[in-house]
């Protein structure tokens, strides 16, 4: 995938993203990295076109993300925790999303949604609703509900966030799995771990400013002052 971000600076109260640049080409699996509060979950928003910043420009993919409408048609966003309707099966969670905004017939939203809980292997939980599901089963039932919409690049910020360490094994692992799938991956995550082994490219921010990137060995040799620290309180 393709991301490039031009002096990108985002206020709410207060500038909590500072004139950010960065130009990725051809890594199809990037991690956001910094402690909580260094904008992590600002910048992925900008990035998947769910907020605009207060000023820069954003391309993905060579969409303009913040004036192409359109764009938000080929991506899918995982949430920290999983936002699911409490009322709706999981299966119609996914169904009902696909008949209102892609326009498929029922059975072909029924179809596509239970190919996709196949996937994350919720074979046997799609007709429950979430309260009777597992954090981790709810939490594969809202990524499979992204990949319904057959998107290009999945967003996923801390989407182990809510979970303990079994249950974020398990969603973890079923993200290693999505990779056969050849779709594109950004993602917050502070399982370092995870990071190693699944990211091909890793941005560490922290106040708003990208301050190391590049490949996760930069992990095991923190080049700045801010990474060694933040590498020492992950561990
Ligand atoms: N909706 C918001 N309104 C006001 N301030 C916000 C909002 N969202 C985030 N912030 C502030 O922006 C900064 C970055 O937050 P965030 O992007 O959530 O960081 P992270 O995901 O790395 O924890 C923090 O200081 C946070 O308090
Ligand atoms: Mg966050």
């Amino acid at each position: 995938m393709k991301i490039e971000l031009k002096n990108v600076s985002h206020t709410y109260d207060v500038e909590v993203l500072h004139q950010l640049n960065l130009v990725l080409e051809k890594y199809n699996a990037v991690a956001l990295l910094g402690v909580s509060g260094s904008g992590k979950s600002t910048l992925i928003r900008l990035m998947a076109g769910l907020e605009k910043p207060t000023s820069g420009e954003i391309f993905v993919n060579d969409y303009d993300v913040i004036h192409d409408e359109d764009y938000k048609k080929h991506v899918g966003f995982v949430f920290q925790s999983h936002n699911l309707f409490p009322h709706l099966t999981l299966k119609r969670n996914i169904s009902l999303i696909l008949e209102k905004t892609r326009g498929f017939s029922l059975e072909q939203a029924n179809q596509i949604a239970e190919d996709n809980l196949k996937l994350l292997k919720l074979d046997d939980q799609m007709d429950k609703i979430p309260k009777n599901v597992s954090g981790g089963q709810a939490q594969r039932a809202s990524i499979a509900r992204a990949l319904s919409l057959n998107p290009d690049i999945i967003f996923l910020d801390e989407p182990t966030a809510s979970l303990d360490p079994i249950l974020t094994d398990e969603v973890l692992k079923a993200i290693e799995e999505l990779r056969e799938l050849g779709k594109d991956f950004v993602l917050v995550t502070h399982v370092i771990s995870f990071v190693k082994d699944f990211a091909n490219y890793v941005v560490f921010m922290e106040n708003g400013h990208i301050i190391e990137q590049g490949t996760p060995k930069i992990l095991d040799a923190p080049k700045t002052n801010e990474l060694k620290a933040f590498m020492k309180k992950v561990r």
